[in-house]
């Protein structure tokens, strides 16, 4: 069963920093991805599973203020630093709650749902509960992982050795490091129409963005590792060593997870607003 206890990589001021710079360093991607799509002023979204913000600002500013944003979150403390987030903006909401069964409101135009879909495990319930929440035509935006190719060069065992018991760690807890691979087939049993599957990987030498953001996450949930029995002390020290070996290994470089925007519209009977590029 997915664990509904609350957020698996916490809700700590080092995580909500992770999650900030997550955002940053995705925000140009993010941003393509929104105007393909034909975000515009007046659009009402919902970005389900918020966490501290990080998308309301860029959301709100796209729709101005005829639209609307509503965020929600399942960890309290999180949707509190989201609202802070948004104070500039009249236009944004924050529920707290599961987005898999609280009212989610709308008709929207757009629901976003960026680094969530990973964590829920089976996503058949979620999908139609978001559904039902678009108004005919809306889009639905998953953003998720394909964890391959995350991997650094040259490549050292106790370095991957750590990113197969993080995969592993998702799994346990119910959720799926490879979900966006499964999330097309799952949009269209979930009667949408599949409009855009876009995949992403950065890569970099030590210091660059891409590392910054690999090594950070890497490093900072190691203690959920071993409580959990994933990784012995031996090999997160085995880990440690390796890296730092790696980050002085000339030519090093890092390998992001894919990051992919899959994309479904409801149909509508109607006219429609005008279609993102189909896949092709
Ligand atoms: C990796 S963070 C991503 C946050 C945000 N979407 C972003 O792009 O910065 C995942 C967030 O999803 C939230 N979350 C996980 N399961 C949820 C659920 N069932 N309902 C609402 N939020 C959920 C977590 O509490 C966490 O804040």
């Amino acid at each position: 069963m997915p664990d509904l206890d609350g957020y698996m990589l916490g809700s700590s001021e080092a995580e909500w920093r992770r999650l900030r710079e997550q955002h940053r360093l995705w925000r140009p991607h993010l941003l393509d991805t929104l105007s393909r799509l034909h975000l515009r002023p007046g659009d009402h979204v919902l970005d389900a599973g918020c966490g501290v913000g990080t998308m309301l600002p860029d959301l709100a500013r796209v729709v101005g203020e005829s639209g609307r944003v509503v965020g929600v979150e399942l960890d309290a403390p999180s949707a509190v630093a989201a609202r802070s987030a948004a104070t500039e903006h009249p236009n944004v909401m924050v529920l707290e709650g599961d987005l898999r069964e609280v009212p989610l409101g709308g008709p929207y135009d757009l629901i976003i749902s960026r680094w969530v879909f990973s964590f829920l495990g089976e996503p058949e319930a979620t999908l139609a509960h978001l559904t039902e929440a678009l108004r005919p035509g809306g889009l639905l935006l998953v953003i998720d992982y394909i964890h391959d190719p995350c991997r650094a060069y040259p490549e050292h065992p106790a370095i991957q050795r750590v990113i197969l018991a993080y995969r592993q760690l998702y799994a346990d807890r119910g959720g799926d490091l490879f979900i966006a691979g499964r999330l097309p087939q799952h949009f269209v049993e979930a009667g949408l129409e599949l409009a855009e599957v876009d995949p992403c990987s950065l890569a970099g030498p030590p210091g660059s963005p891409a590392w910054r953001w690999i090594e950070r996450f890497l490093f900072q949930h190691l203690d959920t590792l071993t409580e959990s029995g994933l990784l012995s002390a031996q090999e997160r020290a085995d880990f440690v060593a390796a890296w730092a070996s790696l980050v002085a290994t000339p030519g090093a470089v890092i390998f992001t997870p894919t990051v992919v925007s899959v994309v479904g519209r409801r149909p509508t009977p109607g006219p429609e607003r005008p279609h993102p590029p189909e896949m092709g």
